[in-house]
């Protein structure tokens, strides 16, 4: 696991999308997951960016995205899919019959989360996956207690996601309750995972899940069995880390002596 930790949610962000934009200049057809949430918002704003200043080319990539709530059509502006078009999709050239999101509307939840693991087996897995993490520890919306090996399915949200998520919603009572979310094996399985936090209020739940033990009871601890992730923090999320000082001297080594190795060593 190689953790990184920046001085700002702006060069968080910065260098999330330069690994990405690596990606896709080794690979135009790379499959990416993607995240929603407040924090992985300055990474897209990074991507738009290189899209736009740079030519950085997505008409070949193909998209996952980690989780819709369940009842919201894509057409809701809380929804995810309305979430990844605001800040993603509808600023760079992605194919739209490339774009994958859970659907939150489905009759059949159980075919459709079938579908939707066959889907991603189908594009060759996942090249990269962008993760945040929940104050709870969630990854995805695998709330505490998800099996490690769980796939694609239905979850119900903790009373702690519902309280954080409720801000983008006009009452508490209209944040739902359900929704079909990637499942931690269904992460583990792709190739490369890049999980980013920011602020003081993650701080805490970012050293369980690096520091602590691997439990079910910390989603995002399950990471410590990906052979290849990256952590990118901002100071405030990192700065309870116990070996916080060990994480930055190994990126100031690297940096100035082996820079291309940034991001890919764990
Ligand atoms: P946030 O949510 O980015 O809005 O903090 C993260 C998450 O719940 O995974």
């Amino acid at each position: 696991m190689e953790i990184i930790i920046s001085e700002t949610y702006d060069e968080m962000s910065r260098l999330a999308a330069d690994m990405i934009k690596h990606q896709l200049l080794k690979k135009p057809s790379s499959v990416l997951g993607l995240a929603t949430g407040s924090t992985p918002v300055g990474l897209y704003k990074e991507l738009i960016r290189l899209h736009k200043e740079q030519g950085l080319d997505f008409s070949q990539v193909i998209t996952f995205n980690l989780d819709e709530y369940l009842g919201l059509p894509p057409s809701h502006d809380q929804s995810y899919h309305y979430f990844m078009d605001q800040n993603l999709f509808h600023h760079v050239n992605v194919t739209p019959n490339n774009i994958h999101v859970p659907y939150g509307h489905t009759e059949d939840i159980e075919e459709f989360c079938q579908w939707y693991e066959d889907q991603i087996e189908r594009a060759g897995g996942i090249d990269i996956q962008i993760l945040g993490i929940g104050g709870d520890g969630h990854i995805a919306f695998n709330e505490p207690g998800s099996s490690l090996g769980s796939r694609t399915r239905l979850k119900t949200l903790t009373k702690q996601t519902i309280d954080d998520n409720a801000r983008f919603f006009e009452n508490e009572a209209d944040v739902p309750r359900f929704a079909v979310t990637m499942g931690v094996g269904t992460i583990l399985e792709a190739r490369k995972i890049i999980m980013l936090a920011n602020g003081a209020k993650k701080a805490d739940i970012v050293a369980q899940a690096l520091e602590g033990p691997v439990t079910a009871q910390v989603s995002a601890s399950a990471l410590q069995l990906h052979p290849d992730v990256v952590v990118i923090l901002d100071a405030e999320a990192g700065k309870t880390l116990r070996r916080a000082d060990y994480y930055k001297w190994v990126y100031n080594e690297k940096k100035r002596l082996i820079p291309g190795m940034i991001g890919k060593t764990t």
